[in-house]
């Protein structure tokens, strides 16, 4: 094992999908499973497999198609959660489960119940179950940022004792500060001595996650935990892109410590994981958001035009960003689009690419440039589309007077069916004759409109979250030059979501 290497683990899939309005289907994860693949993540966290059937279902499918990542699914320290992690995980080249109980005096009293001696016994048994599965088991303290370090000695002497390879150290709820991280890092690494490899996770609740990680790594951590764009529960979790570029950019500081991830694949990473989750980052984001590298001030543009490293620390290409790149038009063939997509690092098969191109076509038809991102978010949803059990025929709005209606066709089961509904305005008048038509209500929870790209005529991208049926908060994505539609092709979207999880 080499001892300067950082291991890269991304739980964009777990931790990040915790993030309130992020969950994902099945067809959706794998795609940005194959793109962490490309980015060149060493372990990807592709679920919890215990959570649903849903759940359960993606580790599967993740770990059936992943050929060079390691695979993890995540389990409480419980036989269930540890059985159905393992089960999930079978078919992957390489898999890890990773097992975790609280080890904070306020967890164990309040929310485990449970004296310390009982969690250092559970999570003995956990690791030793999950080590009947496979060889690579991590396990973590949760809440390690508040725990006592004389206990985590214990207990993680324990687990390392029953198997346990990876040992990771939790800030859950964000609290620490650097300095105290790495004072913790630092003396639990001593201790642990090579027996394990020493991992953070830290959260951002304060705004220090990254810096945490940072600190850490300094401290002797050789594995940091962190999700693409820094989605995830609460404030999220450290930023991929923020520790890996911060690595890389400050060599002064780090090197002979390395991470094998492809910067180039940073930014289209981050599209994909926008595009799909509906979570834009910030525009003042660091690396991947819209500003990141936009200098509006005259000093700085007149800087920056006679010598770029006056205000640029990083370059927008070293992260796959190509500001000049080439714009697609109507004139456009099949082979510059294919290219296109090549270049943009999508690998369609030929079914795929010739629904994208005609899409990509209709498009131009109304849209006199299509730009990169418009590329990506039309791909994004061709290559996410799950079995549409509705489908929208066609769709008629009016407006006046305050008071708005739709009229629509809806194909289901080979069978055409069309009706109309009032509303307060197009959009609910839309939603609520899909419900008519569907048969199914549902309880609109959030609702988002995004420009694509740049222009009057920018291809407009609706999420929408909906309670169906009293269950769990499904989401829908629309993409179309005409909001409506889009909001439309959203609703009826999160309906097929519904009705897919349902059928699991
Ligand atoms: O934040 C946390 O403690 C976690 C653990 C389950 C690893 O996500
Ligand atoms: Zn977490």
């Amino acid at each position: 094992m080499d001892n300067n290497k950082i291991i890269i683990f991304d739980t964009t899939l777990r931790d990040g999908e915790q993030s309130p309005g992020a969950s994902m289907n099945t067809a959706e994860k794998l795609q940005i499973a194959l793109q962490l693949e490309r980015l060149g993540v060493d372990v990807m966290e592709a679920g919890f497999a215990a959570a649903s059937p849903g759940d359960f279902d993606a580790v599967n499918q993740i770990a059936k198609q992943a050929s060079s990542i390691r695979v993890c699914s995540l389990a409480r320290a419980v036989e269930r959660d540890i059985k159905a992690a393992g089960e999930a995980l079978a078919p992957a080249k390489f898999k890890r489960i990773h097992t975790f109980i609280a080890t904070s005096p306020i967890h164990m009293e309040y929310k485990l119940k449970m004296k310390p001696d009982e969690v250092v016994r559970r999570a003995v048994e956990a690791v030793k179950f999950a080590k009947t599965f496979c060889e690579d088991v991590e396990f973590s303290c949760e809440d390690a940022g508040r725990s006592d370090i004389v206990f985590m000695k214990e207990i993680c002497e324990a687990v390392i004792q029953a198997g346990a390879k990876t040992i990771n150290l939790p800030d859950t709820v964000g609290y620490r500060l650097p300095t105290e991280l790495a004072l913790m890092v630092s003396e639990m690494v001593k201790f642990i001595d090579g027996r394990a490899v020493l991992s953070v996770h830290n959260h951002n609740d304060l705004g220090l996650a990254t810096a945490n990680s940072l600190a850490c790594i300094l401290a002797g951590a050789r594995q940091v935990e962190c999700t693409i764009n820094g989605i995830g529960e609460r404030a999220g979790n450290a930023a991929l892109e923020e520790i890996v570029m911060a690595i890389k950019t400050r060599k002064d500081i780090f090197a002979p410590l390395y991470t094998d991830i492809i910067a180039k694949e940073i930014y289209p990473s981050s599209r994909l994981i926008a595009n799909i989750t509906g979570i834009e980052p910030q525009p003042n984001k660091a690396i991947v958001g819209k500003n990141a590298f936009a200098h509006e001030s005259g000093i700085h543009q007149d800087g920056v035009l006679k010598h770029k490293e006056t205000y640029e620390i990083i370059s927008a290409e070293s992260i796959g960003l190509e500001k000049n790149s080439l714009v697609l038009g109507k004139h456009s063939g099949r082979h510059a689009f294919k290219d296109k997509l090549a270049h943009l690092g999508f690998s369609l098969d030929e079914n795929a690419l010739n629904t994208a191109f005609d899409k990509f076509k209709e498009l131009a038809d109304k849209k006199k440039e299509v730009f990169d991102d418009d590329i990506r978010a039309l791909v994004a949803e061709e290559i996410t589309r799950i079995p549409q059990a509705y489908e929208i025929v066609g769709l008629l709005q009016s407006s006046a007077g305050g008071l708005a209606s739709a009229s629509m066709s809806i194909n289901f089961n080979d069978k055409v069916v069309s009706d109309s509904a009032l509303g307060n305005g197009t959009a609910d008048a839309i939603f609520k004759v899909i419900d008519r038509i569907s048969g199914i209500g549902g309880v609109l929870k959030d609702y988002k409109v995004t420009a694509v790209s740049q222009g009057k005529d920018a291809l407009a991208k609706v999420d929408v979250k909906v309670e169906f049926e009293g269950s769990h908060a499904v989401m829908g994505h629309g993409l179309d030059i005409d909001t409506m539609m889009a909001s439309a092709k959203a609703y009826i979207g999160a309906l097929n979501s519904h009705l897919r999880i349902k059928q699991l």
